[in-house]
């Protein structure tokens, strides 16, 4: 097998894509869509997303301080794709996508609703990289749809159908090949028996310390409190 070399470029994919939403519920908001984003440290937890200063967004972002990052699913990846090819210069996004904003737990910044997962962050620093800057930012609080819970309270966000983004396209995700240490577990565990040689896994948010079940249009009272991702 031989290898071509090419020059620096940007192709570290697949990458998630995501639809940032900024402004406040009352006067002006807007969704950018987003592949330059990720998380960036677990404890405090923090995020990026990395914009041109020419969006529309960029002037909302850099003065009000705060965004969602809202997850993708399948069901809506189209309306990801329409808020990565029309500026809310032009168009309001939330209008023409049919999306709904709805009140955030600890920005101004509205959130998705038909999000299943919804991050929100609090600017931090603005670096300056070239093309882009790149938005780093704490995660305040992130609201989840209940319908991914099971009767345990283990939360099943794959089923949601995350989207993610690979040279130009947008997919679904494909069969699971492992759980986290797959690689190294020895056999399937009996039950009630705990593993000593498996890796310490960072905390997962599969078990939440309390239900958040928000009932659209109504804004419930008791605020999701969970541990993040890796
Ligand atoms: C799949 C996809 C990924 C994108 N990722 C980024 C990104 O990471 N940063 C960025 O500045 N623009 C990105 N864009 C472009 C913006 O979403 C697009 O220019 C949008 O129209 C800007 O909207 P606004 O002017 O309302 O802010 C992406 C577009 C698509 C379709």
């Amino acid at each position: 097998m031989a290898k071509e070399v090419w020059k620096g470029g940007t192709v570290i994919y697949p990458v998630p894509v995501v639809m940032v939403s900024c402004g406040t519920m009352e006067g002006e908001k807007d969704i950018v869509t987003v592949a330059w984003t990720g998380t960036i440290n677990t404890n405090p937890p923090m995020a990026y997303i990395s914009l041109r200063p020419e969006r529309h967004s960029y002037g909302i972002i850099k003065e009000r301080g705060e965004f969602v990052i809202n997850l993708t699913t399948k069901d809506l990846a189209k309306a990801c794709d329409y808020c990565g090819v029309k500026s809310g210069r032009d168009v309001d996004k939330f209008k023409e996508t049919g999306l709904t904003a709805y009140p955030a737990s600890n920005v101004q910044a509205p959130i998705i609703y038909e999000s299943p997962m919804n991050i929100e962050c609090k600017v931090k620093n603005i670096v300056p990289l070239g093309s882009h800057d790149m938005f780093i930012a704490d995660v305040v609080a992130v609201n989840v749809s209940d319908e991914y819970f099971d009767k345990s309270g283990k939360f099943h966000f794959n089923k949601s159908n995350p989207v993610c983004y690979s040279h130009g396209e947008y997919f679904t995700l494909g069969e699971s090949l492992g759980t986290f240490g797959y690689s190294v577990r020895k056999k399937p565990l009996p039950k009630g028996k705990k593993s000593g040689s498996t890796p310490k896994k960072e905390s997962h948010n599969t078990k939440p310390n309390s239900k958040n079940t928000k009932n659209k249009p109504k804004k419930s009272t008791s605020k999701a409190k969970r541990k993040q991702v890796r």
